[in-house]
C-alpha cells in the first residue's frame, strides 16, 4: 500500500492528459456499469465465438509461419475468437506445408476457421473447373469455409502478379454457382467503394471482410518489393483506397437504400487499420450489419515468440472490451 502511494505521488506529474486527445467518439458512463463480464459473442458460419475478434488472414508456407498460426490458434481456443488462414495456394502445389496451416487441431471445433485464396487463383481454376480442389481443401483443413482475398492492385505490382481477364464480382458469381462453400470476401489494405460494396452485400457471403486502407497495404508491400523505378511510377496507387470508417459509413447508407430482402451477406469483419480495440468496438456499434473486428499486423507482432505474450495481449484485448461494453456508449451525431 505505502509503496503504490509513493507510485502515485512520483507519477502525478507525467500522468497529466492532453485536452486536445479527447476521444469525442463515446460518452463515457461510469455510474452505468458493473465490472461484471457480458456476453458479448458473435456467431460466424454457424460457430459461436466469445470473444468477437477476428484474427485476420496472414501466414504459412516459410518457416515461421507454422509457429505464427499456432500461436494464434492457440489463442484463439482459449479466448474464443475465429481465424482466417493466410493464402493456401501453396498448399495446392506444395502438400509439404500442410502442417503450418493445420491449426484446427490446436483451434478446437468450437471456433470459425477459414482456409483463403487469392482472386487470380480463382479464376484459373474456374476456367480450368477444378474448383473442387478448393472443397477439398477446406475439408482436408477442417475449415468452415473459405475467403477469397481481392488484390487486383497487389497482383499489378507484383513482378510476378497473376492478372485478371475477368472482373472479380463476374468470378465471384460464377463461384457462388458452382460451390456450396461458405464464404467471405476481402481486401488486402485498401478495402472496397461504394459500388463494389453495393453489389457485394447483395451476394450470399458469410462476411464481407473490409481488409481497409490504413493498416497493412499488401500493395505497398508488393512495391516494397519491386524495382525502385516501378516503386516511384506506382507509389501514389497506394493511397487509393477506404478506410474502416468510410466503409462502415457506406454500406449503413447502402442498406437504407436497398431493399433489406436484397442484403445477402450475414456480417462485416471490420479490419484494416484497426490498431486499437476502441477503433474496432466503435465501428462494430456504429455498424447498422453484425460486426465484429479483425486484426492483422497487431496479432502478428505478439505471436512470433513465446505463447505467453500473445496470451497476456489477448486478455489484455478482451478485459478492455468488456471495459467498453459497460461503460462506454456511442455518442448520437
Ligand atoms: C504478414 C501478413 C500476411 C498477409 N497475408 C495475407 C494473405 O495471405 N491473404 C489475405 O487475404 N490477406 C493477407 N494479409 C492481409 C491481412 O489479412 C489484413 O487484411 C491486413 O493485414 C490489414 O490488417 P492490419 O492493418 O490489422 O494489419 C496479410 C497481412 C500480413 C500482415
Amino acid at each position: 500500500m505505502e509503496d503504490r502511494k509513493k507510485d502515485h505521488i512520483d507519477l502525478a506529474f507525467s500522468s497529466r492528459t492532453d485536452q486536445s486527445m479527447v476521444d469525442n467518439r463515446f460518452e463515457y458512463e461510469p455510474l452505468l456499469g458493473t465490472h461484471q463480464n457480458k456476453d458479448i459473442s458473435f456467431s460466424l458460419a454457424g460457430k459461436k465465438m466469445t470473444l468477437p475478434i477476428w484474427v485476420s488472414s496472414m501466414t504459412g508456407g516459410t518457416q515461421r509461419a507454422g509457429l505464427i498460426n499456432r500461436n494464434l490458434a492457440q489463442a484463439c481456443a482459449e479466448f474464443g475468437m475465429g481465424m482466417g488462414l493466410g493464402s493456401c495456394r501453396i498448399l495446392l502445389d506444395s502438400p509439404e506445408y500442410f502442417d503450418d496451416f493445420n491449426v484446427r487441431p490446436i483451434m478446437g471445433n468450437d471456433v470459425p476457421l477459414f482456409a483463403n485464396i487469392g482472386i487470380c487463383q480463382l479464376e484459373q481454376m474456374l476456367d480450368d473447373k477444378s474448383t473442387d480442389k478448393l472443397d477439398e481443401l477446406v475439408h482436408k483443413l477442417q475449415a468452415d469455409g473459405m475467403v477469397v482475398h481481392i488484390n487486383p492492385m497487389q497482383e499489378a505490382f507484383q513482378p510476378e502478379g497473376d492478372l485478371l481477364k475477368t472482373p472479380a464480382i463476374e468470378l465471384l458469381q460464377q463461384f457462388i454457382e458452382t460451390t456450396e462453400l461458405k464464404l467471405i470476401v476481402k481486401e488486402v489494405g485498401q478495402g472496397f467503394g461504394k459500388e463494389s460494396l453495393r453489389q457485394l452485400l447483395q451476394m450470399p457471403f458469410e462476411s464481407i471482410e473490409f481488409g481497409a486502407l490504413g493498416g497493412t497495404n499488401f500493395s505497398l508491400v508488393e512495391l516494397n518489393r519491386s524495382k525502385p523505378l516501378a516503386a516511384e511510377v506506382y507509389n501514389p496507387f497506394i493511397h487509393i483506397g477506404h478506410t474502416a470508417d468510410n466503409m462502415t459509413l457506406t454500406i449503413n447508407a447502402l442498406l437504407k437504400d436497398l431493399n433489406a430482402r436484397d442484403v445477402n451477406v450475414k456480417s462485416l469483419i471490420i479490419s484494416g487499420g484497426i490498431s486499437s480495440l476502441l477503433d474496432g468496438y466503435y465501428l462494430t456499434q456504429v455498424s447498422e450489419l453484425p460486426a465484429l473486428f479483425g486484426m492483422g499486423s497487431a496479432f502478428l507482432r505478439h505471436s512470433m515468440g513465446k505463447y505467453d505474450k500473445l496470451q497476456e495481449y489477448v486478455q489484455n484485448l478482451s478485459n478492455g472490451l468488456q471495459l467498453a461494453n459497460n461503460f462506454l456508449r456511442i455518442k448520437a451525431d
